[in-house]
């Protein structure tokens, strides 16, 4: 697959671990996480520098960019070198912007070992860390030149990291492809194998899509990838971004937004059922205690960086397999979903 950007093009390649290792160019420096390092470090090239930083989103901060960048120096890295990302999602936009900007930007590889990372992070070329005022407010647009996924890698990812994953999975069949989304729809529960790896492809295919169409986030065709988001960041924001990881926040919020767009009319009745059906098999949650407390969950969407001058706007389905972005819905209608959501 040929991913275009401004500036030229990249291709994604689906392998295995040992292609992918074989896939780093030379010169490449490995930048990865302790956990991936425990389980793959011993299959990483022979004679490569590593740097391995601890597992989680605790990684994506400043100090831990700077400790990096200088272990990188330590390790003779130079402009003419390479970062290999081999992680999940936080190592990708650590290492990222790493690559963004040590000595003013170096070549970037990204090998995703997370689902999460398999089919969002590690394309769009999106790169960053967060603030102790907010998540990913320091960053970049830093595209990789290659990204090679180890589909392998997802059999040793935790359970409930694969459901996380599968929850920005079904998230793209259903704003953009129906037939995706039946295909998902008939399997028990998580696919496997050749199947994941077509579900993958597939994924990050209509990613690419949209992506192309709006590379730096400004055009407005980026944001209906947001279906689910709304309410899943407010879900995020409230619980202190511990409990709840990114895709069940955005599960729950799948089933509350496609709840709203019926109240509005635009999306079919009972969608909202299926899509709570879908994602409980795979093991995500569709329900939380917060969907009580809708005045709550409202304020903090309206806190949002992505809602502008406080005006709520949610990419909302229109069918199974297509949506639209909505500005302007009533802060009453969405309180109204959100109870409704909740079985209230
Ligand atoms: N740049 C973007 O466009 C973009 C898009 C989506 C998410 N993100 C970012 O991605 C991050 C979340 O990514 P994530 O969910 O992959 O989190 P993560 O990187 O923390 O990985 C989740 C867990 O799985 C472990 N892991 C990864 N691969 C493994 C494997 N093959 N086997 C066993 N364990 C493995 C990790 O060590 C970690 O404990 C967030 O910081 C989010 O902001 C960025
Ligand atoms: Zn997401």
């Amino acid at each position: 697959m040929e991913i275009r950007t401004r500036t030229g093009a990249y291709e994604v390649r689906i392998a295995d671990f040992s292609q992918a290792m074989e896939a780093l160019p030379p010169g490449s420096h490995l930048v990865t996480d302790e956990n991936v390092a425990a389980l793959y470090g011993h299959r990483f090239p022979k004679g490569r520098p590593v740097v391995a930083v601890p597992a989680g989103e605790a990684s994506k901060t400043l100090e831990r960019y700077q400790r990096v960048v200088e272990r990188l120096l330590e390790l003779g890295a130079d402009r003419g070198s390479v970062i290999a990302a081999v992680g999940g999602g936080v190592v990708g936009d650590l290492a990222g912007f790493v690559a963004a900007t040590f000595m003013r930007g170096v070549r970037l590889v990204q090998v995703p070992t997370s689902l999460v990372a398999m089919v969002d992070s590690s394309v769009g070329g999106k790169v960053g860390v967060d603030l102790p005022s907010g998540k990913n407010l320091v960053g970049a647009f830093h595209p990789p030149e290659l990204v090679v996924v180890p589909i392998d890698a997802l059999e040793t990812l935790p359970r409930r990291h694969l459901a996380n994953g599968m929850a920005e999975v079904w998230k793209y069949a259903y704003i953009l492809d129906r037939e995706l989304g039946e295909r998902l729809e008939s399997f028990d529960t998580v696919p496997s194998g050749e199947q994941m790896a077509e579900v993958v492809a597939r994924c990050i295919c209509l990613k690419a899509e949209v992506v192309e169409e709006d590379e730096h986030d400004r055009s407005g065709r980026r944001a209906i990838l947001n279906f689910g988001h709304t309410v899943g960041h407010a879900l995020e924001l409230l619980t202190g971004y511990g409990p709840l990881l990114h895709g069940e926040a955005v599960a729950i919020g799948m089933g509350a937004e496609a709840k709203l767009g019926e109240r509005l009319g635009l999306t079919p009745r009972g969608l909202s059922e299926r899509i709570r059906a879908d994602l409980e098999r795979v093991g995500l949650p569709t329900s939380h205690e917060l969907l009580r407390r809708p005045a709550a969950l409202v304020a903090a969407m309206r806190r949002d960086k992505k809602a502008e001058a406080g005006v709520l706007a949610f990419s909302l389905l229109t069918d199974f397999g297509a949506c639209r972005l909505v500005a302007g819905v009533s802060e009453a209608d969405v309180e109204c979903a959100l109870m409704e959501a909740c079985g209230a």
